[in-house]
């Protein structure tokens, strides 16, 4: 069953054409709904059609490979990733996962493999959030958890993703027909680099996802009195930007303090920006993350209160909006042992691993049973043009990746027994 060759050229060769859909120098900036995610969507599309699936894009822009070569009906088991990046990210980070997940696919399509449920493979549209600060909105959409108001978030030149939905030829107000039906779904599996340092010190190529952290992203803002900055005494002065800063490093203190939370101000905007004016207006991001659903939400409150005291003392104003506050996922006990046994098959210890790193199988937790398989990355270097995999490492968890597909498709209570081949009708 499982001696299914994959072929590398093919996968090194895609992951090489992914990372040319990108804007900017360094690293890889694939924002979604802009024209290299665009380009990027076409090529997945192309190399899904290769693949004998039938494809289709939701209301949000996921897209969606159907492989109807199934030995009959039944609940879709999904696989899959997100095809947009992070500012100057790296080459894998989502990548990796669209691209082993077609891979699989071709592979059994290949073989004439006939699997015992149907499978999809799913291409998210905006897993990091990078342009509207909101995250997960493709499997958020898709769980049936994104809200009409988030369409309304803005990007950094103010066009709302309601606006790049439409200029991206998609219409916003179908955006509920993007959800699926949960009796409809067998699962969700995603192949994803560790992004962290405990699979190379542990000296292994993958390991199986135990859970995935929650986060709580707020955007905050800082309010005091831009004024000369010549002629406006020291002491006379509210400048938002040196209450932002003193707020930043309580971020930290209170970050350290707590064993099992991190948190992070990825993003600061200064008002009106100009050198030689105080600065009157400060607005940054707050991710906050923890397994601990508890301890994050104490986390982030406690940083909101230092920050209100500081502003106090300052004279100026300070306010936070919540954007999104995900609960931490522990992944389907069904799926990590299909992907325990899969490694194990490939002659490596399975290693549990908590993902510090948000995934869209937090959203997809919502509509389905998640697992996750992580593969080793350079240093645990992501978010970063030198985020790196090495290609033996790739082999090793993609087929690991196809193994543990086949498996969590026998074991899933719906999956049929050998017979004639259904061409499924196509959702
Ligand atoms: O932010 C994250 O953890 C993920 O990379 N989107
Ligand atoms: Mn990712
Ligand atoms: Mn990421």
């Amino acid at each position: 069953m499982f001696e299914i060759p994959i072929r590398m050229e093919r996968v090194l060769h895609r992951l090489k054409e992914l990372a040319h859909c990108s804007a900017g120098k360094r690293g890889v900036t694939r924002l979604s709904f802009t024209s290299e995610f665009r380009q990027a969507g076409l090529l997945v599309r192309r190399w899904m059609k290769e693949t004998g699936m039938v494809v289709r894009v939701d209301a949000l822009g996921n897209i969606i490979g159907h492989y109807p070569h199934h030995r009959r009906g039944g609940p879709a088991f999904l696989i899959g990733s997100h095809l947009d990046s992070v500012m100057e990210g790296g080459a894998f980070d989502g990548t990796l996962g669209v691209v082993a997940a077609l891979e699989v696919v071709q592979a059994l399509f290949e073989s004439g493999f006939q699997t015992a449920l149907p499978l999809e493979v799913v291409v998210f549209c905006d897993e990091e959030g990078a342009r509207f600060h909101t995250t997960l909105l493709g499997s958020r959409a898709m769980a049936g958890t994104l809200l009409g108001e988030d369409l309304n978030a803005r990007d950094a030149r103010g066009i709302t993703l309601a606006e790049a939905l439409r200029e991206f030829g998609l219409d916003p107000l179908a955006f509920r027909s993007a959800k699926r039906d949960p009796e409809q779904i067998a699962g969700y599996m995603e192949l994803h680099i560790e992004q962290g340092p405990i699979l190379e010190n542990e000296h292994l190529p993958c390991g199986v996802v135990s859970g995935i952290a929650g986060a709580v992203r707020g955007r905050f803002q800082v309010e005091g009195l831009a004024g000369h900055a010549g002629t406006v005494p020291m002491d006379a002065r509210r400048d938002a930007l040196v209450g932002a800063a003193e707020i930043i490093l309580a971020v930290e203190e209170a970050a350290r303090k707590s064993p099992s939370t991190v948190a992070t101000v990825g993003n600061l905007q200064v008002f009106p920006g100009s050198s030689n004016v105080i600065p009157g207006r400060v607005e940054g991001t707050l991710d906050v993350r923890s397994l601990d659903d508890e301890e994050r939400r104490r986390v982030f409150r406690q940083i909101c209160q230092r920050a209100e005291g500081i502003a106090e003392n300052g004279s100026l104003s300070f306010c936070c909006e919540v954007v999104l506050d995900t609960p931490a996922v522990q992944c389907s006990p069904r799926l990590m042992a299909a992907a325990a046994e899969a490694i194990t098959r490939h002659g490596y210890p399975p290693l549990f691993i908590p993902s510090g790193a948000g995934h869209d199988a937090l959203a997809m937790a919502d509509l389905t049973e998640v697992g996750m398989i992580f593969v080793r990355c350079r240093g645990g270097v992501s978010h970063h043009p030198e985020e790196y995999v090495e290609p033996e490492d790739i082999e090793i968890g993609v087929s690991v990746f196809l193994e543990a597909v086949l498996r969590a498709m026998d074991s899933h209570p719906k999956a049929g027994s050998t017979g004639q081949t259904e061409e499924a009708e196509v959702p």
